[in-house]
């Protein structure tokens, strides 16, 4: 790179292309290759994006090395202590904190759309009982744009804007109806003069002829962690949301993408996928034997909750979260001890061990919110749903970015093809 003009020169078999190189607000510098086909005829190789900037945005930033993670410019750990889950939306979705006014207009617009359309209860009807919920949900979520086609057309601002309120508003219910389906309950409906965590909590685990009182210090566990899994800036589900979204689909069908890619064990899977690990553990004397398999390059098992693509020093996020964790497992009695023992000492093991030191690799989000929701009662399976509740609002604000953008056009990756050169076909008697 040389100059004022900021030029990255590549030199191919003597012929050289200047590329531009841009600097953003804060974070690398990015080499602006979008006339490097045309100029060059040559693509870049960059399988899992780890060195490529899929999109201008301004709305969450994170530095790995430095372990920071900003919605909007503001630290996540001030937010999850000074903050609440609507007002980390407002902020997402709109770019400033709100004032008293702003803030109380967008909570009621949230609350008066918590309600689904009545036929949807039929709907779940059609799932089997024992479906997994993130399946339930992204049928679900897709479905939405059946239920709710006067918010489809991408090109209305007012239809987007009522979308994304709806969607917000309405996956604490769908969540909870999910659950609810899978374990034979009847569905319990929203109650309007409960904030967002705490009338997620009571259409969970309210049942309707016993009374039930939100304790409001597991309510405010429960929209912290939502605050925390808000938004990751360009991560698979929200890449998958912003590529579903430049074809011009519909929001409702951009976010059941996201959904479906969150589901993986490598992304919003792992929380589930970590407290299972915890399960077959058992006990804290078999951790060594699972450590040896982790450390073993010819056996696929990882650690669950352990390791993150851009966090390589510690997740800002699991900071917070372990002492979250901390506060829920002193309000709880049912603590399932055997679980919790298992997770404190692989934490202890895994933080001494040279393996896990030299690679980086630390406990995540996914490995302290697993803790805190089975402390609160949630099966593993309403794990990831929780997840994708809490970052359907940084989806809609990056799809939202994406279509306001006037240089936006639809995603279309290239390859490197690695297969037969062209060749005549045979007819089926000469093969
Ligand atoms: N357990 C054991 N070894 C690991 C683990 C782990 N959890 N994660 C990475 N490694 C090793 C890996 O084998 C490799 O070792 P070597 O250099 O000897 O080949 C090295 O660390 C680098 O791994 P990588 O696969 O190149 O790292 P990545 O950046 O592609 O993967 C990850 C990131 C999150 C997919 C991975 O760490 C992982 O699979 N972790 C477990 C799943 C998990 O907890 N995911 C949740 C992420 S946080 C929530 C979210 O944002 O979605």
């Amino acid at each position: 790179m040389s100059g004022n003009n900021r030029v990255a020169v590549l030199d191919i078999d003597g012929k050289q292309f200047k590329l531009p190189v841009e600097s953003p607000s804060i974070g690398p510098d990015v080499i602006d290759i979008r006339r490097l086909y045309r100029d060059a005829r040559v693509f870049t190789f960059d399988p899992g994006y780890t060195s490529t900037a899929s999109c201008e945005s301004d709305i969450t930033f994170i530095d790995g090395e430095l372990g920071k993670l900003l919605y909007r410019g503001y630290p996540v750990e001030q937010l999850a202590i000074n903050s609440h889950f609507i007002e980390v939306c407002y902020l997402l979705l709109y770019g400033e904190l709100p004032n008293k006014n702003q803030l109380d207009d967008f909570d009621e617009r949230v609350t008066m759309h918590t309600m689904v359309h009545d036929q949807m209860n039929y709907f779940f009807r059609g799932f089997r009982r024992d479906a997994h919920p993130m399946a339930i949900i992204t049928g679900v979520m897709g479905a939405m744009s059946a239920f709710y086609h006067d918010s489809t057309d991408i090109s209305d601002p007012d239809q987007r804007e009522i979308a994304s309120i709806r969607m917000i508003a309405k996956l604490p219910t769908i969540v909870s109806m999910a659950y609810k389906y899978s374990i034979g309950q009847p569905f319990i409906y929203p109650k309007n003069n409960l904030d967002y965590a705490a009338n997620f909590l009571r259409m969970c685990f309210k049942v309707p002829p016993e009374k039930y009182i939100v304790e409001p210090d597991i309510a405010r566990a429960v929209d912290r962690i939502f605050m925390l899994h808000a938004d990751h800036e360009q991560n698979a589900s929200t890449s998958t949301v912003r590529l579903a979204g430049s074809s011009g689909a519909n929001p409702f069908a951009c976010i059941a993408a996201g959904i479906a890619c969150l589901w993986g064990p490598a992304h919003g899977g792992a929380n589930e996928a970590c407290l299972m690990m915890l399960r077959q553990i058992g006990s804290p004397d078999r951790i060594p034997e699972f450590i040896k398999r982790a450390k073993d390059p010819s056996d696929p098992f990882r650690l669950m909750g352990f390791g993150h693509r851009v966090y390589k020093n510690f997740d800002p996020r699991a900071k917070i979260m372990k002492q979250s964790a901390d506060e829920v497992l002193n309000l709880v009695s049912n603590t399932n001890l055997p679980t919790l023992e298992v997770a404190r000492e692989l934490e202890r093991i895994a933080l001494e061990d040279e393996f896990f030191q030299e690679r980086h690799l630390y406990p995540n989000v996914d490995f302290y919110s697993g803790i805190i929701l089975d402390a609160i009662g949630f099966p593993t399976s309403m794990f990831t749903p929780i997840f994708a509740l809490s970052r359907t609002v940084g989806w809609i604000s990056q799809w939202k970015e994406m279509v306001a953008d006037p240089t936006q056009k639809i995603g279309r990756p290239r390859q490197k093809y690695t297969g037969s050169r062209e060749r005549s076909f045979t007819p089926l008697s000469e093969r």
